[in-house]
């Protein structure tokens, strides 16, 4: 069995009721990489303040850490808080984040290079938390060295045993703690640069939460830096073994396995499971579906398949084929994921073209645009009376076709948002449904990030190409829904239908008015050029 597919249904229940309570623009889940960029600036910041007050010596460093929590509680003291509890909900976001892409399948062909590249992010994240529990000097730092050193020498990296080191306070070499000062500083900023290598194949990446999601967490974190402040053990003493130790789990799991299961073996694990990680977008091998291909015929470079590719998988280049226009688009193979959003962006890919094939500037070969004109026709053979239903819908979203709607014909897509919008005109104006309903991945969910918001865009008027104006938008339902809700959509195309039983008689496709809303009428020049 596929052990995605559970884990992508917890999700999507979870997501469900999260939706519910907060809204699709204020779930946590679907911003989880944004989260993690935001946690990432509240500990940059918070580190900077505390930074000022560290004393990076021994045993200072305990004192300056004290000073901060109990004399200067009221911000430096809340500083410290904010930077342990930011660090720890920067681990959880990332192994959510991991999980999640992972259960959605987004992780393979195009996007190994985004999986790859978080990684080593991982080895980051943990190794500048632990530096930063080591600064603090305490009987936990003390544990920390002790533990982590053993760790380091079961390699035979070390010409000495560094755990040697921290055995008698004679042994204790001051030269080490200013390693680790320069560590706890340079790990993160090797992470920052590691963040912005990771979106480096993502288009549009989401890097900051929305505005309310960014304040709900941030008060919250404040909350509790108030009500549970981040406090330290006794000072470290090297003569005595620390004995009770409240362990930060999220940071230092780890380190009880090392005592228990011996370095030998957290070695393996962390490197077994660091190759695993890396290797997992090939394991097992799959085929790649045929990436989109650019037919220069109908190309005019208009540039919108490049501006809603969501993975810069196209360029604008020079012409290469002598006709007059300035650029044309070219796919890079290697970054396609083949979502097909570009063929539904293409001005070219109208349905209502007869004279000559149905080919697009760009397109999927495996799964073309004239298919889904042919898919639509067939679609529309079965339906019959005056409240026939066409749904446009997902692959990876709820599956229409199998819910068994009476006088309804479902046509899949590899995303929602490779539906060029004239063909929601084609199915009204030629009279092949009575209605027309768009569902794919709930908001957040899209599995090609951006694939709702570029369909709202074009429903609403505001991103090219544009629904036309004449089609009645009361016609028109567009319902995002994952599997988990198929009792809703259900509920929602009955309730369409029969709003469309009560439109009035006049009001007939094929007799298309024009409504407010959408723009003007005329085809845009490039549409024109194009059919
Ligand atoms: C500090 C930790 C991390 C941060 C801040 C982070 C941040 C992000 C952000 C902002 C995105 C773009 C989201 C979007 O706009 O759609 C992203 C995408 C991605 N991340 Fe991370 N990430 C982190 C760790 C990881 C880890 C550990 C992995 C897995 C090993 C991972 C795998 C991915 C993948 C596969 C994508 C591409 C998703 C797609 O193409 O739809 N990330 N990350
Ligand atoms: S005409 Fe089509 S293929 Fe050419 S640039 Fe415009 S959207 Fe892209
Ligand atoms: S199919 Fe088109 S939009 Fe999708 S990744 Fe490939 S080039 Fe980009």
């Amino acid at each position: 069995m596929d052990i995605r597919y559970p884990l992508k249904m917890v999700f999507m229940w979870l997501e469900g009721w999260f939706d519910r309570f907060f809204t699709p623009a204020w779930n946590p889940f679907y911003c989880l990489g944004a989260l993690g960029y935001f946690y990432f600036w509240v500990v940059a910041a918070s580190g900077l303040y505390l930074y000022i007050f560290f004393d990076t010596g021994i045993p200072q460093a305990y004192d300056s850490v004290e000073y901060m929590t109990h004399d200067q509680w009221y911000l430096a003291g809340v500083m410290r808080s904010l930077h342990r509890y930011a660090s720890d909900a920067l681990v959880v976001m990332m192994m959510m984040h991991l999980v999640r892409e992972f259960a959605f399948d987004r992780y393979r062909g195009g996007r190994w290079y985004s999986w790859v590249t978080g990684v080593p992010m991982i080895w980051l994240v943990f190794a500048a938390g632990i530096t930063g529990y080591w600064l603090v000097w305490d009987e936990l730092a003390q544990y920390i060295s002790i533990i982590t050193t053993e760790w380091l020498d079961w390699l035979p990296i070390f010409g000495e045993p560094i755990a040697r080191n921290f055995m008698a306070p004679s042994h204790f070499d001051g030269r080490f703690f200013t390693l680790l000062v320069f560590m706890h500083i340079a790990l993160p900023l090797i992470l920052l640069f590691l963040m912005w290598f990771h979106l480096q194949r993502i288009n549009y990446s989401k890097t900051n939460p929305t505005r309310g999601l960014a304040v709900g967490t941030m008060l919250m974190l404040l909350v509790l830096s108030f009500i549970e402040p981040a406090v330290s053990h006794p000072i470290a003493d090297l003569t005595k073994v620390p004995t009770e130790l409240q362990l930060d789990w999220y940071y230092l799991w780890a380190y009880p396995m090392i005592e228990v299961l011996g370095p030998g073996f957290m070695w393996w694990f962390a490197f077994v499971g660091t190759v695993f990680l890396i290797l997992i977008p090939w394991l097992p091998p799959r085929r790649r579906r045929a990436r989109a291909v650019v037919n220069l015929e109908n190309c005019n470079g208009c540039t919108r398949c490049y501006d809603d590719c969501p993975f810069s998988a196209i360029e604008m280049v020079k012409r290469t084929d002598g006709l007059a226009f300035e650029r044309e688009a070219k796919v890079d193979p290697e970054l396609c994921v083949s979502c097909g959003i570009c063929a539904g962006a293409c001005p070219t890919a109208t349905p209502f073209r007869r004279a000559s094939d149905l080919v697009p500037g760009i397109d999927l070969l495996e799964n073309p645009i004239a298919a889904v004109r042919e898919a639509t026709e067939a679609a529309a053979e079965n339906l019959s009376g005056t409240e026939r239903i066409m749904i446009f819908d997902c692959e990876h979203a709820l599956n229409t076709g199998k819910l068994g709607l009476p006088n309804t014909g479902s046509v899949e897509l590899r995303c929602t948002a490779m539906l060029p919008p004239s063909f929601i005109d084609f199915v009204l104006s030629r009279n092949l449904a009575d209605g027309v309903v768009l569902t794919g991945c709930r908001e957040g969910q899209c599995q090609y990030r951006l694939g709702n918001e570029w369909v709202d865009g074009r429903l609403e008027g505001t991103r090219d190409p544009m629904l036309r104006k004449r089609v009645p938008r009361e016609r028109l339902l567009k319902t995002w829904a994952s599997p988990t809700d198929w009792r809703r959509f259900q509920a929602e195309v009955e309730a369409f239908r029969e709003e469309i039983k009560a439109l009035p008689e006049g009001d007939k496709p094929g007799g298309l008015k024009t409504v407010p809303g959408g723009r003007e009428d005329k085809p845009s020049s490039t549409e024109e050029t194009a059919a």
